[in-house]
């Protein structure tokens, strides 16, 4: 039993009783109703994305709030964060209270909605942020649109610090990564593809540090990909400014290589596109370094499903994103098995790290912790193999650049709201 909020590593048993955790101790007496064996396994908080594009409304072709909060189910996740990159965007309360009302019909694990910042997320004038932050959004984000306007950008933050929300921003400067379909470097010059440089990333984090060192806000700086990104990101915390950040499994594991393809993997893998796009061997060290660190605050999936016919084209039109949900603590525990990622950082960084980037143990106390009164578990045998097959996915998206890898670790059982939402065949008594 692991939780990284408190310190907890040790054998021990976990009762739940009327809805969350009663009692955590050794040989609890064992007359529950249901007893879940978990020996050899690890039981951890359930973890926590702050970054999840659910898709509905507007694109249930990709993904559905159903299939989508299923996905993370199976990956273990039991709260989510959904991105407002949705049709209609939410902007305004009354579009926000009918996505609150589709999420508690059809969601099988909890959704904290994030609203726009602008409206239609367009970039040209402020969204109803209070309405938004009424409505119970735990952060606003333009999510694959940075706020390009720095004026704007200013007073979305002076408003923001207002009233205590974070704006997750996806930090981008446009003028430098416009058209750049991968990381801009030697292997966009020998795929004969336009590269985003780092630069564009870096250049949109020292903007957004200092107007956030300007209003008092609360920063969350999106899937940051460099190395430099993550040293600005370090100095701003250690000058006492209210930074947090994520990076995403995807840019832990895999490098601009994986667009490249090597042995059995395709050259030009529309499935290995993503915004920010993955970049290189020293970025992403410097990424795993940060999670060890505690630099990184959240490990967040940035989960993008997309339908088949958004990636079956030519690299430069199709669409960016990975559908990581049901592969993240996979390639996590091969990292961690590789000695890259301890098991205690990556475990923070799913659990209390992302619960106190966004205060959502303010909304639901004891989230992102095993103690008595919480209600979210996760059991899962970080030792067993098995190989990517999308097909099995319960996302509607199978884009996934993993497609026949091997990687580790199996989710056996997970609590939701103190309600057991998920097991897997073999792990009941
Ligand atoms: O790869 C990405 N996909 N990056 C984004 O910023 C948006 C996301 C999506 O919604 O598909």
């Amino acid at each position: 039993m692991v939780d990284p909020a408190s310190g907890l590593d040790a054998a021990l048993d976990v009762l739940l009783r009327d809805g969350a955790i009663a009692a955590l101790g050794p040989d609890l007496p064992c007359d529950a109703a249901i007893v879940v064996e978990a020996r050899g396994c690890v039981v951890a908080p359930g973890f926590v994305d702050l970054h999840t594009h659910l898709r509905e409304p507007g694109f249930e072709q990709k993904g559905t709030i159903a299939t989508e909060t299923l996905a993370a189910l199976r990956g273990g996740f039991t709260t989510v964060c959904a991105m407002p990159n949705t049709e209609p965007p939410p902007d305004s309360g009354p579009v926000l209270s009918a996505l609150v009302e589709r999420i508690s019909r059809d969601a099988v694990v909890r959704v904290f909605p994030l609203g726009c910042v602008t409206r239609g997320r367009a970039g040209r004038e402020l969204a109803e942020i209070g309405e938004l932050a009424a409505g119970g959004c735990v952060a606003l984000s333009d999510d694959g649109s940075p706020v390009g306007d720095p004026g704007l950008m200013r007073n979305a933050l002076q408003l923001l610090a207002a009233l205590d929300l974070p704006l997750s921003e996806h930090a981008d400067d446009p003028a430098l990564s416009a058209g750049g379909v991968m990381n801009e470097g030697q292997v966009s010059e020998r795929l004969g593809l336009k590269g985003q440089p780092a630069a564009a990333e870096v250049a949109a984090i020292a903007r957004d540090l200092t107007l956030a060192e300007m209003t008092g806000a609360r920063l969350h700086v999106a899937h940051v990909s460099t190395a430099r990104g993550l040293e600005l990101i370090a100095e701003a915390k250690a000058r006492g400014l209210r930074v947090t950040c994520e990076v995403t499994p995807s840019h832990l594991f895999l490098t601009e290589d994986a667009v490249f393809g090597e042995g059995p993997q395709p050259a030009y893998d529309t499935n290995a596109k993503i915004n920010p796009p993955l970049r290189t061997e020293n970025d992403r060290r410097a990424l795993v370094a940060a999670v060890n660190a505690g630099l990184a605050d959240a490990i967040a999936t940035d989960h993008a499903p997309h339908a088949a016919e958004d990636k079956r084209c030519e690299f430069d039109a199709a669409a960016p994103g990975i559908s990581g949900l049901e592969t993240a603590l996979g390639t996590l525990l091969v990292q961690v098995d590789r000695g890259e990622l301890t098991l205690p950082a990556m475990l923070r960084a799913l659990t209390i790290g992302p619960v106190r980037a966004f205060a959502l143990d303010q909304r639901v106390p004891h989230l992102g912790r095993l103690e008595p009164g919480a209600t979210d578990v996760v059991v899962f045998d970080p030792a067993e193999r098995w190989r990517v097959e999308a097909r099995h996915f319960a996302s509607r998206g199978q884009n996934t650049p993993l497609e026949g890898q091997e990687i580790f670790g199996r989710v056996r059982a997970v609590v939701v709201g103190g309600r057991l939402a998920f097991q897997r065949e073999g792990t009941g008594v």
